[in-house]
Formats: structure tokens, sequence, C-alpha cells
């Protein structure tokens, strides 16, 4: 081989491995930047952001982001799901769910003392993930939030999570309780 062509190569490699070190945060890293990258990528903004609609579709509204199902959006009674195999409906907005658990509000994650996470810890908020209930001792969290997924993240995982959160814009946006399934509703009623 030329010595022009093994400099070329020579100069490659170096080029490879300074186009790799521009990759995204690994696990390690620095919290902010792991969290921003891992709340974008788990779609924690397809639920908890409200959607609006544009002339290319449905899009969430940045202007709400991460702050939950409107409070000004009232849901009327959640609609007789048609034959055949469907679970569940979803508000316009994609922030809230009607299935068998009975009607679902997405949470308002921004730092919002009142109405957010702005009073939660860390260990708040992990041990909410990975027990699956509210603070992890309340009542448990309902469908479609993924718990059964989210429990795997690591603990840095879920504190890096967690400090962007902390770090966003608050919205103040009081989500209202669930709702119990209609087939409790009747009972209690009778
Ligand atoms: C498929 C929809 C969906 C996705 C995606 C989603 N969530 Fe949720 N989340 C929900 C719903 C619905 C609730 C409310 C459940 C309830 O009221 O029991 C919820 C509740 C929560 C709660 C509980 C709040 C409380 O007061 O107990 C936290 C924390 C949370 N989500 C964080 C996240 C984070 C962080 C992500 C992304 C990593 C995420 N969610 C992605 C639907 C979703």
């Amino acid at each position: 081989m030329s010595s022009l062509k093994m400099l070329l190569r020579i100069a490659l490699v170096v080029a490879a491995s300074f186009a790799r070190s521009a990759e995204p945060p690994a696990s390690a890293g620095e919290p902010l930047a792991r969290g921003t990258y891992l709340v974008t990528v788990a779609g924690c903004n397809d639920c908890h952001t409200p959607m609006k609609m544009t002339p290319e579709g449905p899009k969430p509204d940045m202007d709400r982001m991460l702050s939950g199902h409107p409070e000004t959006l009232v849901m009327t009674a959640a609609p007789t799901l048609p034959p055949g195999p469907w679970l569940m409906t979803a508000a316009v907005t994609n922030t809230a769910f009607a299935g068998p658990w009975g009607v679902s509000f997405t949470a308002n994650l921004t730092p919002d003392r009142e109405t957010g996470l702005g009073k939660w810890t860390v260990r708040n908020f992990s041990e909410t993930i990975r027990t699956g209930r509210h603070l992890g001792r309340g009542r448990e969290i309902l469908p479609p939030m993924p718990i059964p997924m989210y429990k795997n993240f690591t603990d840095a995982d879920l504190a890096a999570i967690f400090t962007y959160l902390q770090s966003i814009p608050a919205v103040k946006n009081r989500v209202p309780d669930p709702r119990p399934p209609a087939a409790a509703l009747a009972s209690a009623g009778s």
C-alpha cells in the first residue's frame, strides 16, 4: 500500500472515532442531559402533554409541556365501546383514557408546587415508578401509564428523569381524579 493510501486510512479511522463521541449521552453522563434524552425517547410527552390539532395532524402543545390532562377540558361520560376487540377510548388531547379501569387522566409532571411535582423528592418519584403506587404507598397507578416497563429504569435513570422534570417550566393545572369503572358506579348506586 502506498504511504498516501496509508495516511488516508489513518485519517478515516481518526474521523470515525470523533464522530462516535458526538452520539447521545450514554448511561453515565450529566443527569440533566440524560433526563432530557430519556423523557424524549420514552415518550412521556405522548400522554402527559396535551395534543393540539395542526394542519399536519395532532401535535403535542409544548406551551403546556408535560402539564397533564387540561383542567379546562371536562370529559363527558365515557362512551360505550362498539362490539369487537376494542379496549379503550382516548380524549382528543390524548390525556384521558376510558377502559376497564374507569377513566384515567395523565398527571401534571411540571414543578408547580400546588398541582404538579414541585413538592416531590427524587425518592417520591422513584418509589412511585418502582411500585406503581402514588408516592410508593398510595393508590395504584392506572393504565395506560407504562409502569410495567418503566419500573425497569435504573436508579440513575429515574434520578436523571426527575432532575429534568424539575427543570422545566411550572404549569398550574389541576388534573381531575380518576373515575371508577361504570360497573363499580352502578353497584355503588344499587
Ligand atoms: C401511554 C400513556 C403514558 C405515557 C407514555 C406516560 N404516562 Fe405517566 N401517566 C399516564 C396516566 C394515564 C397516568 C395517571 C394514572 C392514574 O391516575 O392512576 C400517569 C401517571 C404518572 C405519574 C403518577 C403521578 C402521581 O401523582 O402518582 C407519574 C410520576 C408519571 N405518570 C410519569 C411519567 C413519566 C416520567 C413518563 C415518561 C418516562 C410517563 N409518565 C409516560 C399515562 C402515561
